[in-house]
């Protein structure tokens, strides 16, 4: 709900006349108007996240896909365009894939185009970073090289609900224009204090995210070792390729008897042909449980002939 509302509302914000002209720095291009739905060209990676797909979709915007981590694509892209205004979207960490965009690099082509940045965040914030503050904080890109942050409660701060950060002005205005904020309830008092207690435990006590992110490098090297893809993966989530989406079910099925959940993601959440079991390492693992895993995983590979 945060991206549909987001993205939508993103490029007013920059043409908002309630707050005059200079927020992040760009000059007020007018009102919004009917010719504006030609006004402006969304930059959409392609393997971004249905919320964010379906949020681009409700942009009244010209709609560009870049290829997955292509950044010389999408230089080229936005070199060429004619739109006045430019927005790039990308998700932070790829949920499917477990890879880490490159941030820094769209950061330089938005400042280099005058383009507004949004990355939405849901896997990066509490996982990576010194602390925790995600994929921005990995790549020691600074959060005002990025326009909007969009992320949710639902990862690793075990909540629910999604959020958006950026300039007091921007936020403003998303407040009154962000439709899916406005006429929908917000997060219960519950909800908000256990997230919010989360957060500090995510500043608190760092040795989580590094336990599991070790247990996703140690996972992901020996599973390699046993033959499995695992399409780039460089974050907690470790997919391992099956490939056909029948054989994904059986393994999941038959780990699931042997007392492990790891759900597979198959067409549409992935390209047809490519569905994958996606492993998601925690602080919570211990290396036995991860060797089990392995076993069984080895042992399947000879037996569904993987
Ligand atoms: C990149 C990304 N964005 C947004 C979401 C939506 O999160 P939620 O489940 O909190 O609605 C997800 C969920 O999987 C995600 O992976």
């Amino acid at each position: 709900m945060a991206n549909v509302g987001v993205i939508p509302s993103a490029y007013e914000s920059r043409l908002s006349p309630v707050f005059g002209e200079t927020h992040l720095g760009h000059p007020r291009q007018g009102k919004l108007g009917e010719n504006d739905a030609v006004g402006w060209e969304v930059f959409s990676e392609e393997l971004n996240h249905a919320s964010v797909v379906d949020g681009v979709r409700l942009a009244k915007a010209k709609i560009s896909r870049f290829p997955h981590k292509n950044m010389k694509h999408l230089a080229e892209a936005i070199g060429e365009s004619k739109m006045p205004s430019k927005f790039i979207v990308s998700d932070g960490v790829f949920s499917m894939d477990g890879d880490i965009a490159p941030i820094p690099a769209m950061a330089d082509l938005a400042r280099e185009h005058n383009a507004m940045l949004m990355i939405d965040d849901a896997h990066g914030v509490g996982m990576l970073g010194a602390n925790g503050r995600g994929s921005l904080e990995h790549h020691g890109v600074a959060s005002t090289d990025v326009d909007l942050q969009m992320g949710t409660f639902t990862k690793a701060f075990g909540g629910v609900g999604g959020y958006v950060s950026g300039d007091q002005e921007v936020i403003d205005f998303l407040r009154i224009s962000a439709r899916t904020y406005i006429f929908s309830a917000p997060l219960p008092p519950a909800i908000a204090a256990g997230v919010t207690e989360a957060i500090d435990i995510a500043e608190r006590e760092p040795w989580r995210r590094e336990k599991a992110l070790e247990n996703a490098f140690y996972f992901r090297r020996e599973v390699e070792s046993r033959g499995y893809e695992t399409l780039g993966s460089e974050a907690h989530i470790v997919p391992t390729l099956i490939g056909d989406e029948l054989k994904a079910a059986e393994v999941t099925c038959l780990l699931r008897l042997r007392g492990i959940v790891a759900p597979h993601a198959r067409y549409p959440a992935v390209a047809l042909g490519q569905a994958r079991i996606r492993f998601v390492m925690t602080c919570q693992h211990e290396r036995e449980q991860i060797d089990f895993l392995l076993g069984c995983l080895a042992e399947m590979r000879e037996t569904l002939n993987l």
